[in-house]
């Protein structure tokens, strides 16, 4: 059969302009060549634990077959709700609570709730790629400032953050703790971007996906400590890395009281929410799962310890040694662009990270490597590392 070689472009035209995903193809690299530890995606290698398995199989027997309801199940909203009350104290009523179809879902609901053609978002620096993705998707631009490195800390200048918002911009973005330097925003600096953003009717998108994966402490400053019920804040959450659900697509959105019918009409519209079953699969996990977090915790505890020791060995090798989550981001003296270097690290030894370069402009020296691997291997994937790194 002969393709047709078409004259215009029948897509929307933001794919043309969109940042192109060299990471993803990477990654899908990685994977086809048998041999080649992955390190390069943010997941663990613990599988779902068994009772939030078990409950998904009982919903089935059960005949929890139907359509949900827009904005989730009920009964998992109070569970949400209740969770929160639990973990951080927070008191956040029902109609603010949305379940999604994952923490990326809940990012694009959100923003497909807020952006129109040509809107602004500032966004902190370096940040999950997709996040740039799902923006530019949703009819908008982002607007990036890095972070730096400050006394052996990351550091994000506020002045430089608020300098650059304009009467194009339609929201402020941070993910905290934030994937993939474990950053953690400061509550004093959550005070300031949120009257910051309230004098201004400006959004802010928080991403709290790692806001339980503190390694010393139980959880990480959130936005919704200081919010109020009205203000223009997302706050984006997931059943992916805290209870291992990355390939369950769970999530949740908490927004201002005014949002649910907006965001209940995208999910409407959209996919019509996540599987009832697997719904009921997140109560169990929401009320049961604090003990399993809390051995993921002194995994990936113990394999940041690994990887630290390995690589400062390296000259040509510096981090900051992160307080949340599960990534290494180490910058490699002499190194220009970061998905060659990784690509010949697939090629050369058989080991898949993540370029910096995906990560934001100006991080094109940095590797991102994801230590929620079983030990054996971890160590297997640095001794592989040797060659390039030294
Ligand atoms: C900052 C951040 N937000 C959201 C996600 C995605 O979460 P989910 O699996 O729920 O889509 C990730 C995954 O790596 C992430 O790093």
């Amino acid at each position: 059969m002969t393709s047709k070689i078409r004259t215009y472009n029948p897509y929307r035209s933001c794919f043309e302009t969109m940042s192109s995903n060299v990471a993803a193809e990477l990654l899908r690299y990685g994977k086809s060549k048998p041999d080649c530890i992955s390190l390069a995606q943010g997941e663990g290698s613990l599988p779902t634990p068994a009772f939030i398995c078990d409950e998904v199989q009982k919903s089935l027997a059960d005949g929890k077959t139907f359509y949900s309801f827009g904005a989730g199940l009920p009964e998992l909203r109070q569970e949400i709700a209740t969770y929160h009350a639990k973990s951080y104290g927070h008191n956040i009523p029902l109609n603010r609570i949305s379940v999604t179809s994952s923490g990326t879902n809940a990012v694009h609901l959100a923003l497909m709730s807020i952006l129109d053609e040509g809107d602004e978002v500032v966004a902190v620096t370096p940040i999950w790629k997709n996040l740039i993705g799902i923006t530019e998707l949703a009819g908008g631009r982002i607007i990036d400032v890095p972070m730096e490195q400050t006394d052996g800390k990351w550091h994000l200048d506020l002045e430089k953050f608020f300098g650059k918002v304009n009467q194009n911009t339609k929201a402020m973005m941070i993910v905290s703790p934030n994937n993939p330097t474990g950053w953690v925003m400061p509550a004093e600096d959550i005070k300031t971007v949120l009257e910051f953003a309230r004098a201004r009717d400006i959004w802010i998108i928080a991403d709290e996906v790692y806001g339980r994966t503190m390694h010393d402490i139980s959880k990480a400053p959130s936005f919704l400590d200081y919010a109020e019920d009205d203000d223009l804040l997302y706050v984006v959450n997931s059943f992916s890395k805290t209870w291992a659900m990355t390939g369950w697509r769970l999530g949740w959105l908490i927004g201002p009281r005014d949002s649910e019918d907006k965001i209940r009409d995208v999910i409407l519209y959209e996919n019509m929410g996540p599987p009832t079953f697997t719904q009921h699969a997140g109560i169990v996990a929401l009320r049961h799962g604090e003990e399993f977090l809390q051995s993921q915790k002194e995994l990936w505890k113990n394999n940041q310890k690994i990887v630290v020791d390995a690589l400062s060995k390296f000259p040509r090798v510096s981090m900051v040694k992160s307080p949340a989550a599960f990534y290494a981001f180490f910058k490699v003296e002499g190194e220009t662009d970061s998905f060659a270097l990784a690509r010949r690290m697939i090629d050369e030894v058989g080991v898949s990270l993540a370029p910096g370069g995906a990560f934001g402009k100006g991080f094109n020296d940095y590797l991102r490597l994801c230590f929620a691997a079983k030990p054996e291997v971890l160590i297997e994937a640095l001794r592989r590392l040797e060659p390039i790194l030294k």
